[in-house]
């Protein structure tokens, strides 16, 4: 098998499509060598004395994992010096971070959960990275808070890294989903996957169920009828997978189909969801979109909506088109 690079790859989607400007593919490859830095910290585990909790807390009120930190640390680092960028934003930073003065502005902007499935970190299960690009409003001279607040669908650039039995980068520019498995000995993005198909019709689910008792009527009954399986109104028997590392279900998905769905329920009208807008579910559902799913909040499209905050929670059903629609549609009912 011919082995393509994340490098050849970039250059010759530019050549054919002009999508992926010079700028874009530091950017990306960029990012790329920050997520091996993370892995290899990642796969240290112990013997790096990176597991556990620091003693801080993020402005989602969540205790941050040393990993978390680290990860935020090495994407900063990475990304200041290349003149590709105009500031960042993470889910670990309650304010942006534009790039100081001592360096180049770039035309971009980058949003990242650095270190996403915090919770699987000192199990040993896999946890990922999930990356999104916007360009900078023009003519835009200090980056402010607001010039994020832009819909998924402006996306130019959306991808994760997921840290499991092989370490994958999952990219899409806006023209299909490819999959690069890293080769340790290399230490390159070697492409696995090429146009990355999510099927249509599925007979597995992801929910954690532990809070069916908060759902809200629409999700209650889409669930219940999987959960009846062939002897109810789906006629099919469903399976159900939750691994609580959104890149873990996700990468599931892309690769065999599914529906994954992080509602928001009864317990908190200030929250809807768990999941962020701009760190988790637009990346993702710009993704899942390339692959032929579908993703939204329970009522709309999740790229169409306009963010209000940079830490905005949002409702996430994706994965396979037919069963997005059908939940998706018990809502509008
Ligand atoms: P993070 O670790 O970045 O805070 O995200 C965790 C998210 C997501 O990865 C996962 O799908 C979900 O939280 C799991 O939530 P529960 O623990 O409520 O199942
Ligand atoms: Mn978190
Ligand atoms: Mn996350
Ligand atoms: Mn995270």
């Amino acid at each position: 098998m011919k082995r393509i690079s994340l490098t050849q790859y970039l250059i010759e989607e530019q050549r054919q499509h002009n999508n992926i400007p010079e700028s874009l593919r530091l950017l990306t490859e960029v990012v790329g060598r920050a997520c091996k830095t993370i892995s290899h910290a990642v796969g240290k585990g112990a013997l790096g004395e990176v597991l556990g909790s620091a003693e801080s807390e993020n402005v989602q009120g969540e205790v941050q994992k040393k990993l978390d930190i680290i990860s935020n640390e090495i994407l900063l680092e990475a990304n200041e010096w290349g003149g590709h960028l105009a500031a960042m934003a993470s889910e670990e930073m309650e304010e942006i971070h534009p790039i100081p003065n001592r360096y180049p502005m770039g035309e971009y902007l980058l949003l990242f959960d650095p270190l996403d499935g915090s919770s699987n970190i000192d199990v040993n299960v896999s946890i990922g990275t999930i990356f999104s690009v916007l360009k900078a409003p023009a003519g835009m001279k200090n980056p402010t808070e607001a010039d994020f607040l832009q819909p998924g669908s402006k996306q130019v650039l959306a991808g994760y890294a997921v840290y499991g039995p092989q370490t994958l980068l999952v990219l899409t520019t806006g023209n299909g989903v490819q999959a690069f498995t890293l080769d340790r000995e290399m230490g390159a993005w070697v492409m696995t996957q090429k146009n990355m198909q999510i099927p249509a019709d599925t007979k597995e689910y992801a929910i954690n169920a532990s809070n069916a008792r908060h759902w809200f009527p629409p999700v209650k009954r889409y669930v219940d009828e999987l959960q009846q399986g062939s002897t109810g109104p789906r006629d099919k028997d469903f399976n159900m997978r939750w691994i609580a590392s959104m890149v873990a279900d996700v990468h599931r998905i892309l690769t065999r189909g599914g529906i994954f769905m992080y509602p928001a329920d009864a317990r908190d009208p200030d929250k809807p969801g768990k999941l962020r807008l701009m760190y988790e579910a637009n990346p993702m559902a710009f993704l899942v979109e390339q692959a032929g799913g579908a993703a939204t909040d329970g009522k709309q499209r999740i790229l169409d909506i306009q963010p209000q905050k940079l830490h905005q929670r949002v409702a996430v059903f994706l994965g396979s088109k037919n069963e997005v629609e059908r939940v998706t549609g018990y809502h509008l009912q």
